[in-house]
């Protein structure tokens, strides 16, 4: 019987992505808002890798991870803006059922290999903050390079299950996503096909991608704040609790976001914030990254005047 409504049913190739819903009087002052968040995005992470990459002073584990973090961010943000972009400047928001499939692999493996990333750094603070003198021995070049190899594999690797499962699925219509690009739970419902074992497969690789670095990260910062709390000068005892803060406060709409989009229950209050929250963890997080984590340190500052330096004698 399924067969026989199958062949009645037309596939569809191709989704309309509603975006931001494009009343046209808006649509120029989003594309300029996305166009100067995306190039600031761009600038401030690739400066990020060029200086980690061409400074010789910035060769500890902690540099390696913020390198590979900015790396990872310009792709990220490069599966999701331009599409937008050229959506916004031209109207035309059709897109490829395959190519959509294609976004959400890229998309959905990068903030895999983001959250295991993040979680690498805040473990790497956590032992050079509360275990100094054990941070040689156990945060070795060789095991940093093993962990952030693992963290880029393990996004890719893993996400390639869900994205064989969502290849599939077949669509029979509607075919308007109501988001501003292919994200799981809003490709799934358009879905004709059974998409429960899936879904399952999502929620515990989601669950096992944000709640345990989520926790790692968590237990760090408790360890973290409560040596700070110990430092006898009052000025030393502010200036790394600043760091600290914003990382913290980073990680924590990071993951809080991601958490609240994927793993809570989909009530319908939900459903209507759910494109605001996505926009805080796919446009602003790699916006701010680069301010929280680098911008701000004294090492990277350094090597930025040097850099400039360099560039106009
Ligand atoms: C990323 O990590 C690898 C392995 O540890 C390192 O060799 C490379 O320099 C890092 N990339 C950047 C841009 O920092």
């Amino acid at each position: 019987m399924a067969s026989r409504e199958q062949g009645n049913q037309t596939f569809i190739t191709e989704f309309t992505l509603l975006g931001f819903g494009n009343p046209p009087e808006l649509q120029t002052q989003l594309f300029l808002l996305f166009l100067v968040i995306y190039i600031a995005t761009v600038v401030g992470n690739m400066l990020i890798v060029v200086l980690v990459l061409s400074d010789q002073r910035l060769r500890s584990p902690m540099y390696v991870f913020l390198g590979n973090l900015s790396l990872l961010e310009t792709f990220y943000t490069s599966t999701i803006l331009p599409r937008l972009l050229a959506s916004l400047l031209s109207g035309d928001r059709a897109i490829a059922v395959h190519g959509c499939i294609v976004q959400f692999y890229f998309f959905a493996s990068l903030v895999g290999s983001e959250c295991c990333l993040l979680s690498a750094m805040s473990y790497d603070r956590y032992l050079a903050i509360c275990r100094p003198l054990h941070y040689a021995a156990r945060m070795s070049a060789s095991f940093c390079l093993r962990l952030v190899a693992g963290c880029w594999i393990s996004g890719f690797v893993s996400i390639a299950l869900i994205v064989f499962l969502m290849s599939q699925l077949t669509f029979c219509g509607p075919r308007e996503i109501d988001h501003f690009f292919c994200d799981f739970t809003p490709v799934i419902k358009l879905s004709c096909s059974d998409s429960r074992p899936m879904e399952l497969v999502t929620f515990t690789l989601s669950s096992l991608f944000t709640l345990p670095p989520f926790l790692l990260t968590l237990a760090s910062y408790i360890c973290i704040i409560s040596t700070i709390l110990q430092i006898p000068s009052a000025l030393g005892r502010q200036k790394a609790f600043s760091t600290c803060s914003s990382h913290l406060t980073g990680v924590t709409i990071f993951y809080g976001t991601l958490i609240i989009v994927y793993l809570l229950p989909r009530t319908e209050t939900m459903r209507a914030l759910n494109k605001v929250f996505s926009v805080f963890y796919t446009v602003l997080t790699p916006l701010a990254n680069p301010l929280i984590y680098s911008l701000r340190n004294k090492e990277v500052k350094g090597a930025l005047r040097k850099a400039i330096g360099k560039l106009f004698v």
